[in-house]
């Protein structure tokens, strides 16, 4: 089985990739927006289970950002060459780098406000430097506005593959469903 992309479409590896870091990036913006910044209402138990998903899924979600930065996106198919790829190739990348961000800002928020990481009921990670409102308040904006980078990309994202799926009919869904064969 080939690993790498083709020249224009995916790999079962990178189909994988996509759905599985899909399901869980939707899932830590849902429960990180149940959040509650007064920490009522079993608040603290959702922002542990939010940081103990982002700690267990952390290495896969880098190896996604890291394996499509690394082999680039991949080209076009015929029918979709223009500049509305061009678009669409630009929000993928921008979607992956506020994946990134939220996977730095997010530890860097814990730890800058004094806290240790919770990870399910197994260990905490303590924070290597001293607390810091001025370094909470940057790591928190960075963290808040890169979720809302990541939800509106998304619904775009969503919203062109289905206009691709119902209207153009030109196979740009079950690309990212079937591996393309590679021709090369
Ligand atoms: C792709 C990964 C992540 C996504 C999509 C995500 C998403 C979110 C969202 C949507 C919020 C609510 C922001 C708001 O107040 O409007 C949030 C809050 C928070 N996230 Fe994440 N997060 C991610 C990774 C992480 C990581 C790795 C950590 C730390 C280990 C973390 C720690 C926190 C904390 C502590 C809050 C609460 C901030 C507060 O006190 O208001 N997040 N996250
Ligand atoms: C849940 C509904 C989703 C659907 C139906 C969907 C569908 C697709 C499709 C069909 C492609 C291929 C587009 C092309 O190459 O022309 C694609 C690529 C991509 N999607 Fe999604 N997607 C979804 C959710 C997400 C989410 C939540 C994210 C991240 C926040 C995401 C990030 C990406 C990225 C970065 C690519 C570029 C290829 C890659 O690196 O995997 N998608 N998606």
């Amino acid at each position: 089985m080939r690993f790498r992309d083709p020249k224009n479409g995916y790999s079962w590896l990178s189909i994988a990739l996509h759905w599985l870091t899909a399901i869980i990036i939707l899932t830590l913006w849902f429960i990180g927006s149940s959040i509650n910044a007064d920490r009522t209402n079993g608040s603290l138990a959702t922002l542990n289970l939010h940081t103990s998903i982002a700690i267990t899924a952390y290495a896969l979600l880098w190896a996604r950002i890291i394996w499509r930065f690394w082999y680039k996106h991949p080209g076009p198919m015929p029918a979709q060459a223009g500049l509305f790829y061009e678009i669409g190739k630009y929000t993928h990348y921008l979607l992956i780098a506020s994946i990134a961000a939220m996977l730095l800002s997010g530890p860097l928020m814990v730890w800058s406000r004094g806290d240790a990481i919770h990870v399910w009921n197994w260990f905490v990670i303590p924070g290597p430097f001293p607390d810091s409102v001025t370094a909470f308040d940057v790591f928190h904006t960075i963290h808040v506005w890169c979720s809302r980078v990541i939800i509106i990309g998304t619904i775009l994202h969503i919203g062109g593959v289905y206009k691709h799926a119902a209207f153009n009919q030109d196979g740009t869904f079950s690309k990212m469903l079937i591996a393309t064969r590679d021709e090369h």
